[in-house]
């Protein structure tokens, strides 16, 4: 089965063609991020505006590397996919609009996709992972740990109370007068020195021991995150140290603050795999693109012991291969749309 997979739910312009659940054929991922970064951020209205002036472009463009590449034209689609929650309601809609009108014209079947479980999704490109299996989704706008029971059943295990973990580098990398994104200009940084995991000491306050800096593990009520924690406490040491020293120390701060968050969830994972006796475990979403995270989790997940799955980073971020492969799982379970689908600011599920 062919699926035509479209993202447009914040600033990437994607479409992408994956065949039968597992193999991505083509991905275009247009970032607009060079548009919105002297903003510090996403414009919600410019973001809507550009995935309009962009997607038609992407689609002759998918369609000339479909062509070339494997002989396939529009009429190889079986089924068209578009995201449709959560995201920016105007980016959304281009999106869905662009959907209804190529299943329209071309008579395809049209489902929508919820970007989060797409993000999940896109631990099955290329290996012959089934459920069971417990996911952290560590993006911008979440931090879920979710068990994944089968492919249309799953439980949210654990979230953030505040701040999504992609949300608190962005927020901290400001503070370090980095641009955005934050998550990989923070990740950038710290690689610039010694990747190797330090010991976590526990402790209940940030500290310095030895030059080296450490934030504790907030403790949160049933087994949720928190990472507005940190944030402050890099605001406050950036405070307490003043902008000299503290610019002086950014690579350590970085790299400790990434080593935190990266602790933080390896911790909740063991907690969960244990309890819910899963050693198949995914890391999905930008935030899984971290280096110090991708580490951390090799190392406390080995492979004599654990299976563990974390796509490559083009498809940790947004794409719109993960939202094909949802389709097509969704397709199989027998779910079809109708052409009403309408665009959400919140996750419904
Ligand atoms: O999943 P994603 O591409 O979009 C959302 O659905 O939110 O995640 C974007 C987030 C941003 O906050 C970005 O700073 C973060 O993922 N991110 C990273 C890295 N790459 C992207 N965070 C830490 N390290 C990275 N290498
Ligand atoms: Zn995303």
């Amino acid at each position: 089965m062919l699926v035509l997979g479209i993202e447009t739910s914040c600033d990437e312009t994607a479409l992408a063609l994956v065949e039968d659940g597992r193999r991505v054929l083509v991905s275009l991922v247009h970032s607009q991020i060079e548009k919105h970064k002297s903003w510090g951020g996403v414009i919600p209205e410019l973001a809507s505006r550009l995935h309009l002036e962009l997607i038609n472009t992407l689609w002759q463009d998918l369609q000339k590397e479909a062509k070339s590449k494997f002989n396939l034209t529009v009429n190889d689609i079986d089924l068209v996919a578009v995201t449709s929650e959560p995201g920016l309601l105007g980016s959304l809609l281009v999106g869905i609009n662009f959907a209804h009108t190529l299943s329209w014209i071309h008579t395809k079947p049209c489902l929508e996709v919820n970007h989060l479980y797409g993000h999940i999704a896109a631990s099955f490109l290329e290996t012959d992972l089934e459920p069971p299996f417990l996911a952290l989704l560590a993006s911008g706008g979440h931090s879920q740990i979710i068990l994944l029971r089968s492919y249309n059943n799953y439980q949210i295990l654990a979230e953030t109370v505040d701040d999504a973990a992609g949300e608190a580098f962005d927020k901290v990398a400001r503070l370090m007068s980095l641009e955005y994104p934050g998550g990989p200009a923070i990740d950038k940084l710290a690689s610039t020195i010694n990747h190797c995991r330090t010991s976590f000491p526990e402790i209940q306050d940030p500290q310095i021991i030895n030059g080296n800096y450490y934030f504790p593990i907030p403790k949160v009520k049933n087994d949720n995150f928190s990472f507005s924690g940190i944030k402050t406490a890099v605001l406050r040491i950036k405070n307490k140290l003043g902008e000299e020293k503290f610019f002086q120390d950014r690579t350590q701060i970085a790299r400790a603050f990434q080593n935190a968050v990266a602790n933080i969830f390896i911790t909740k994972l063991k907690k969960f795999s244990e309890e819910y006796s899963t050693k198949n475990i995914v890391l999905v979403g930008g935030v899984a693109s971290n280096s110090a995270l991708r580490l951390a989790a090799r190392e406390s997940f080995p492979e004599d012991e654990y299976q563990l799955y974390i796509p490559k980073p083009e498809y940790c971020t947004d794409n719109a291969a993960m939202i094909a492969i949802t389709a097509h799982y969704k397709y199989l379970a027998g779910e079809f749309a109708d052409l009403d689908i309408s665009p959400s600011a919140k996750a419904t599920w």
